[in-house]
C-alpha cells in the first residue's frame, strides 16, 4: 500500500508493471518491425538506427547527439549483452540496440513471433506510456542519468511505432540526489529512504529542500540543507503568526480604514514587483529555487515594514499585510507545502490535531493574554514582584508546555502565538543555556561592580566592603556574599577551561 496523501503528493491515475504488458510490448516491437525500422536476427530483435536516421522525419539521439557511437554509454545501458562479439555480428550496426532478446535456456521468457524472449529495456516504457497515453505526451520526466541511450532510444522506437515526430513534447530531466556530497549507494553505506528523511524532518520542510533547489540540478541531501529548509519554514511561519496576532487586535470603528502614508505604498510596491519576479522565476523553467527567494524577499520587508510601523507605536496596515499572507499562503499551496484550507499560515497543531485548533482556543487565550497583562501593569505600579514572577511563569513555563508563546514587547500588547510543542521546549532549553553561559561568562570580581545602589566601596578584587549609606558590611554580611563570589569564580574559572578547550 502506498502512503501517499499525508505527505500531500498527489497520487499518480495509472501504475504500471512490466509483466502485465508483455502482449503490448510484444505487438509494438511487431509495428516497429512492419513499419521497416526494426528487423530480426538469431532470434533477437533490433532496431535500425541508420534507416530512422536517414529518414527525413526522424534523427537518431535527439537529446545527447553526441552521445550517439558511445560504446561506454551503450555498455553501460544495453548491458554486454548488446554489444559483445556475438551479438555485435548479429547487429547492422553497432549503435543498433534491442526491441527483443532471445532468452537462454533458463532464463525468463516469454513466447513471441521470434521464438522464446523477452523484452529489451527501453521498449518496456515506450509500450507501457503508448499504450496508456497515446501517440504523444506533453512531459515526459526521468532523472539526468537517462537521457542516453534510454531516453533517446524510447523516442526513437516510439517515433517509429506512431511514425511521428512528436511522441513526448518537453523531457524534464532531474538532477541527482546525493548524500553529504557523495552520490547515494549501497555499498558507501549513505543510503536513505524516505521514511528514514521523515524521521528526522516533516514532509514540507523535506519539500521546502527541494523547493529550495533547481530541479535540474543536483541536490544534496544534508544536515545543512534540511537546517536552510528548517529556517526558511520558521521564518515564514514567524511572519504568519505575527501578521495572524495583527489581524487579531480589537478594531475600533474606524480600524478598517487606515490611511496610507509612505511606508504602506512603498512595501505595497515592493509587493507587486515581488509577485512579479516570482512569476518571472516559476516561466523560466520552473525555477522554484528563485521564487522561493523572492517570497522570502518578501517576507523581510513586511517585516522591516510591521517593525517600523511598532516602533512608530503605530499598528501596521491590516489589510496590505493580510494581503501579502494571503498570497504567501496561496504560492505555499500551489508548492503543496501547506495542505488544508486555512487561509493564512501552515497549519496549527501539526498532523495529529485537529487543524482548526488555533481558531477554537484563540479566543480564550486571548482573553488570558489581556488579563495578565492587566495584572502586570498593576504589580509594576505597586512593585509586588511576586505577581510579576507569576506572569512570568505562566509566559515561560506553563503556556509553552500547551504550544502556546507570549512575546511580551514593552509598552505594547503582548503577542499571542500557536507553536508546536516540541519547538518551545527546545527554545527554552537554548534560553537556559544562554542565560547559564551568560553567567558563568562575569568575572567574579565584576558581579557585583554594577549593585552600586546596595554598595558603595568595592576592595581590589571588586568585593564589596560597605553599604550603600557607606557603612562599613557586617561580618555576617560579608560572609554571606563571600560564598556568593567564590561560586561565582568557580564557574567563571570553569568557563575559562572550557573555551580553552575549544580553542
Ligand atoms: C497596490 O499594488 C497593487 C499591485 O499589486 C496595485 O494594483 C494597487 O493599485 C496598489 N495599491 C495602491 C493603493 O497603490
Ligand atoms: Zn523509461
Amino acid at each position: 500500500q502506498i502512503q501517499i496523501s499525508s505527505k500531500n503528493v498527489l497520487p499518480p491515475d495509472v501504475l504500471t508493471r512490466v509483466s502485465e504488458y508483455v502482449p503490448e510490448i510484444v505487438e509494438f516491437v511487431r509495428q516497429v518491425v512492419s513499419n521497416g525500422f526494426g528487423y530480426e536476427s538469431s532470434g533477437s530483435v533490433y532496431f535500425d538506427t541508420v534507416k530512422f536516421d536517414s529518414g527525413p522525419q526522424h534523427s537518431y539521439g535527439k537529446l545527447v547527439p553526441e552521445a550517439v557511437g558511445d560504446q561506454k554509454a551503450l555498455q553501460e545501458g544495453e548491458g554486454d549483452l548488446s554489444i559483445s562479439a556475438d551479438r555485435l555480428s548479429e547487429k547492422k550496426s553497432p549503435n543498433d540496440f534491442a526491441l527483443w532478446k532471445a532468452s537462454k535456456p533458463g532464463e525468463p521468457s516469454w513466447d513471441s513471433p521470434w521464438g522464446k524472449g523477452r523484452p529489451g529495456w527501453h521498449i518496456e516504457c515506450s509500450a507501457m506510456a503508448g499504450s496508456v497515453l497515446g501517440e504523444s505526451m506533453d512531459i515526459h520526466g526521468g532523472g539526468f542519468d537517462l537521457r542516453f541511450p534510454h531516453h533517446d532510444n524510447e523516442l526513437a522506437q516510439s517515433e517509429a511505432f506512431f511514425q511521428n515526430d512528436y511522441w513526448v513534447r518537453y523531457f524534464l530531466h532531474t538532477g541527482h540526489l546525493t548524500i553529504a556530497g557523495c552520490k547515494m549507494s549501497k555499498s558507501l553505506k549513505n543510503f536513505i529512504t524516505i521514511k528514514d528523511a521523515l524521521a528526522k524532518n516533516t514532509a514540507r520542510q523535506l519539500r521546502l529542500a527541494f523547493l529550495m533547489h533547481s530541479w535540474k540540478d543536483t541536490l544534496d541531501y544534508s544536515s545543512n540543507t534540511m537546517e536552510s529548509a528548517v529556517q526558511y519554514e520558521k521564518f515564514l511561519n514567524e511572519f504568519f503568526l505575527n501578521v495572524k496576532d495583527i489581524l487579531r487586535a480589537p478594531s475600533d470603528i474606524t480600524g478598517q480604514f487606515e490611511k496610507w502614508e509612505a511606508a504602506e505604498t512603498e512595501l505595497n510596491d515592493s509587493f507587486s514587483d515581488r509577485k512579479c519576479a516570482v512569476h518571472a522565476a516559476l516561466c523560466d523553467n520552473v525555477d522554484t529555487r528563485g521564487a522561493v527567494e523572492e517570497m522570502r524577499l518578501l517576507v523581510g520587508m513586511s517585516n522591516g515594514y510591521i517593525a517600523g510601523r511598532k516602533g512608530a507605536k503605530r499598528r501596521p496596515n491590516r489589510m496590505l499585510v493580510e494581503s501579502i499572507a494571503l498570497y504567501l499562503t496561496g504560492m505555499l499551496k500551489v508548492f503543496g507545502a501547506i495542505e488544508g484550507s486555512e487561509p493564512i499560515g501552515f497549519p496549527v497543531g501539526g498532523q495529529s490535531q485537529s487543524a482548526d485548533l488555533e481558531s477554537t482556543v484563540m479566543p480564550y487565550l486571548t482573553v488570558l493574554s489581556d488579563f495578565r497583562e492587566g495584572v502586570r501593569k498593576i504589580a509594576r505600579e505597586q512593585k509586588v514582584t511576586e505577581l510579576l514572577q507569576l506572569c512570568d511563569v505562566v509566559r515561560d513555563d506553563t503556556l509553552p508546555e500547551l504550544g502556546v508563546r507570549l512575546e511580551d514587547h514593552e509598552g505594547l500588547p503582548t503577542v499571542v502565538k500557536m507553536v508546536d510543542k516540541e519547538t518551545l521546549l527546545k527554545e527554552k532549553e537554548e534560553k537556559k543555556q544562554m542565560a547559564k553561559l551568560a553567567k558563568m561568562k562575569l568575572p567574579a570580581g565584576e558581579m557585583f561592580r554594577s549593585d552600586t545602589d546596595k554598595y558603595s566601596k568595592f576592595d581590589e578584587t571588586g568585593f564589596p566592603t560597605h553599604d550603600v549609606e557607606g557603612k562599613e558590611l557586617s561580618k555576617g554580611q560579608a560572609k554571606k556574599l563571600r560564598k556568593l563570589f567564590e561560586a561565582q569564580e568557580k564557574l567563571h574559572s570553569e568557563y575559562l577551561q572550557r573555551s580553552h578547550h575549544e580553542d
